[in-house]
């Protein structure tokens, strides 16, 4: 079962995340900055008991293509994090997640004007790169980096508002 996560569940996104992320940076300090932005907003997967096996987190941010140089600004959507307890992988969790976070996203992305849905993904984590492929995310840039300098595919897919 998927649901909204509440305040009561940060903790164990920002554990969950930070464990599975350890390789890329301080998630247990970015993580926390993200929850507190009022544009963000997470889900967990449950088991029957309401315990949680994975979680996404999803961004809407107000961007500017400009850089500063015009009064243009566009809503723009991030998938910030998706990550499945080692336990609960490969068991179609993670894909659930995504196609759950995706239907939000297409489902706003009308009134909102968002025209894609992006991620950062590791250069080296090809599991993960299968799955957003297969939800139709192609590789708009391969040459990011994360914050421990790790190299990164930046991925993109269009929103079409149609579910
Ligand atoms: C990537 C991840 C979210 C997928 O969740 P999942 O529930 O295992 O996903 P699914 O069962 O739906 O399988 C989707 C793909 O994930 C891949 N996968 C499974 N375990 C994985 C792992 N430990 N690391 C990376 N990819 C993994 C599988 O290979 C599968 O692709 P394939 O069927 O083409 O082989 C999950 O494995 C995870 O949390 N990994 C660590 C954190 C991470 O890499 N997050 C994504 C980057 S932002």
């Amino acid at each position: 079962m998927i649901r909204r996560a509440e305040v009561t569940d940060h903790p164990w996104i920002i554990a969950t995340g930070a464990e599975a992320y350890h390789d890329l940076g301080d998630y247990t300090r970015i993580l926390p900055s993200w929850l507190e932005q009022p544009g963000v907003l997470a889900w967990l997967d449950c088991d029957l008991q309401g315990r949680g096996r994975g979680f996404a987190m999803l961004g809407f941010y107000m961007e500017d293509p400009t850089g500063g140089a015009g009064p243009a600004t566009q809503v723009v959507a991030d998938l910030l994090a998706l990550a499945v307890l080692p336990a609960y992988q490969n068991r179609g969790i993670g894909t659930k997640l995504l196609e759950y976070v995706i239907d939000v996203a297409e489902r706003v992305a009308p009134s909102s004007k968002i025209g894609s849905l992006r991620l950062t993904v590791s250069e080296t984590n090809s599991g993960a790169q299968r799955m957003y492929a297969r939800a139709g995310f192609r590789i708009v840039d391969g040459s990011a980096t994360y914050d421990r300098g790790q190299r990164a595919l930046r991925m993109a897919r269009p929103l079409t508002g149609k579910t």
